[in-house]
């Protein structure tokens, strides 16, 4: 514990990349009086105040909504996607979990199709590419359908919901060694593939957002398992597998 209050002191390494610039390096920071309760990201907005203060460029560090919905905080911290801890987000991770006095690593996530933008902050709208191939249902506007008109089973419903859950923050392509997009492709695929909303374009989803993930670059999955582990949300590795066969029954129904 640092002297005063009872608060901590880190040494942060902290990839730095210019705006467009190719390559980037590792800077080592000193952050002191860090309150063990403040979130990771609190810690970070220190970091750029002491930063700012002393008339250096603030770290670029991408968050949204701060509690674990959004997807777009996503950070390796020593070497893992979204630090320590299973299932929890960047910006809901406590500074609690690092001994004081300890040397945090914090990097980009690391992928071919998910270039840096600047410092910790990525492009991810490879992922907003895939989705557009199908990851929605089309309605056509009308009067509202009666509520109980379409009933769905419940462990069909609750299957959706587990899939629907992913934030897309791109920790599992993060964690892939080959940079696989199949856990978030095959979760987007899976949920509307459970509801009787999204029968009517099944085909044309599943080859589309397949073909997507393929020409945006990311690797194929070699069953490693690493993204189901990085996952913040739990999403199961068993959705890669409900993809690929969606994807044979959708080619040859395409013939
Ligand atoms: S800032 Fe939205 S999930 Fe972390």
């Amino acid at each position: 514990m640092s002297a005063e209050n009872g608060t901590r002191s880190y040494k942060l390494e902290v990839w730095r990349q210019a705006r467009g610039a190719s390559s980037g390096r590792m800077v080592v920071y000193q952050v002191n009086g860090i309150d063990q309760n403040m979130s990771f990201l609190e810690m970070f907005d220190q970091l750029n105040e002491d930063l700012l203060r002393r008339g250096e460029d603030p770290v670029a560090i991408d968050s949204d909504c701060r509690e674990g919905i959004c997807g777009t905080c996503g950070v390796c911290i020593d070497g893992r996607p979204h630090g320590p801890l299973p299932n929890v987000t960047t910006c809901s991770l406590r500074m609690r979990e690092f001994p004081d006095g300890s040397t945090i690593v914090v990097e980009p996530f690391r992928a071919d199709a998910f270039p840096v933008v600047k410092d910790l902050v990525i492009d991810r709208s490879a992922f907003d590419r895939v989705v557009t191939k199908g990851g929605f249902i089309s309605v056509n506007a009308g009067q509202a359908p009666e509520a109980n008109g379409l009933p769905v089973p419940k462990d069909a419903a609750e299957a959706a919901m587990d899939s629907a859950a992913c934030i897309g923050c791109g920790a599992c392509v993060a964690a892939c060694p080959n940079a696989s997009a199949a856990l978030f492709t095959s979760a987007r695929i899976r949920y509307l593939s459970l509801l009787p909303q999204g029968q009517p374009e099944r085909t044309s989803r599943v080859l589309g957002m397949v073909d997507q993930m393929d020409a945006e670059g990311f690797g194929d999955c070699s069953n490693h398992g690493e993204c189901e582990a990085a996952c913040p949300k739990g999403i199961s590795i068993e959705n890669i597998a409900k993809m690929r066969r969606e994807y044979l029954r959708a080619s040859l129904r395409a013939g």
